[in-house]
């Protein structure tokens, strides 16, 4: 078969281990041959692709980002785009299938495109480990860690200036990098979007720690609403392409709690520097075993599933089960990691 592989939405450390993954297991154990579709379904629609012979993806499983680039296109955009379109394109280039590594937007895109009759299995990807449908997601591990060295980094400058910081993590609908970087990093508060905390609890949590000797560290998820409000402050318009523009809570949050507490406060906004970089070796070895998983999805004739990690074991399930199912952060889990706040 001729396997047409594409990343994309945001990038997230292990995209490239899932591509070497995909074509190492393909050529090997079946012999199939591959291609690379660039820039996400911009690529597909435009049938923009480069070839994925066997030295193309030595090595690459340590690298950040996409050897293929990605972006947030819709696969119903354009002129070209759209089944029928995609379909012609696949057959003019000799794509048998295409595996579709991506998030929540991909793989929906990925659901209608299969529901019209094309061949794809999907790959779940996204730093926030919010996709239900999987237990873990590459690049949330590798997210976490960043998250978690940077908040030792704020923990210090801040004892060293009896300064309450903030850092605000990336999650616009969830906050498990917050939860677990917060709690390996030791936050005296963890803010989420599930959970709609007071400003004021948030003020009592800093000034416990506070009046304890500590420099107070919060923790922020960039979705994170307090109790008493609706929007997400980190919700600044759209950008010049239509996308919501997010990140900055921790910079409302900062004067708020000066005022509350009159404690010195700075906050940190860490943004993209939780999706750049080597990935982690756990996200490298998910991310392989996910790619390998995905070329026996497509061998098999699996189309409209995507592969997922139930406990420890790689299984696959079907689109319908994948999309449109965020996972959130349990209130027990919070719960668990507010015994430690203040
Ligand atoms: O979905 C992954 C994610 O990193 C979110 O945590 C974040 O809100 C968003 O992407 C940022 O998107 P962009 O890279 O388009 O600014």
């Amino acid at each position: 078969m001729k396997i047409g592989i594409m990343t994309s939405g945001g990038d997230c450390p292990g995209l490239n281990a899932v591509i070497r993954g995909a074509v190492l297991r393909g050529i090997k154990t079946y012999d199939h041959e591959f291609v690379g579709f660039l820039d996400g379904w911009r690529g597909v629609v435009d049938g923009e692709c480069i070839g994925l012979p066997r030295h193309k993806v030595r090595g690459i499983s340590k690298q950040g980002g996409t050897i293929l680039g990605t972006s947030r296109t819709n696969p119903y955009d354009g002129p070209n785009g759209g089944p029928e379109n995609i379909a012609a394109t696949l057959a003019r280039l000799g794509v048998d299938a295409v595996i579709a590594i991506g998030g929540e937007g991909t793989l929906a895109g990925a659901r209608e495109l299969t529901n019209a009759g094309l061949n794809i299995v999907g790959v779940p990807k996204t730093i926030d480990n919010d996709l239900d449908a999987t237990d873990y997601s590459f690049g949330f591990d590798t997210a976490v860690q960043i998250a978690t060295e940077a908040i030792d980094r704020l923990r210090t400058t801040g004892e060293a200036h009896h300064r309450c910081m903030i850092a605000e993590v990336m999650g616009r609908h969830v906050g498990w990098i917050a939860l677990h970087a917060g709690m390996a990093a030791g936050a005296h508060a963890i803010l989420i979007p599930e959970q709609k905390v007071s400003m004021e609890q948030v003020a009592a949590w800093v000034t416990e720690a506070y009046e304890r000797g500590r420099a107070p560290l919060v923790v922020v998820a960039e979705g994170w609403v307090p109790e008493d409000e609706d929007k997400p402050w980190a919700e600044r318009g759209v950008d010049a392409f239509g996308r919501p523009r997010l990140g900055g809570i921790g910079e409302h949050l900062a004067p708020e709690l000066e005022r509350m507490t009159g404690l010195e406060t700075r906050a940190t906004t860490l943004g993209h520097i939780q999706r750049g970089g080597v990935p982690s070796a756990y996200d490298r070895v998910l991310a392989t075993r996910l790619g390998m998983a995905s070329v026996d999805s497509v061998s098999d004739k699996r189309w409209g599933t995507m592969v997922a990690l139930r406990g420890t074991e790689v299984v696959s399930v079907g689109f319908q089960e994948a999309v449109g199912n965020l996972k959130f952060v349990p209130q027990h889990r919070y719960d668990e990691a507010a015994v430690l706040f203040g």
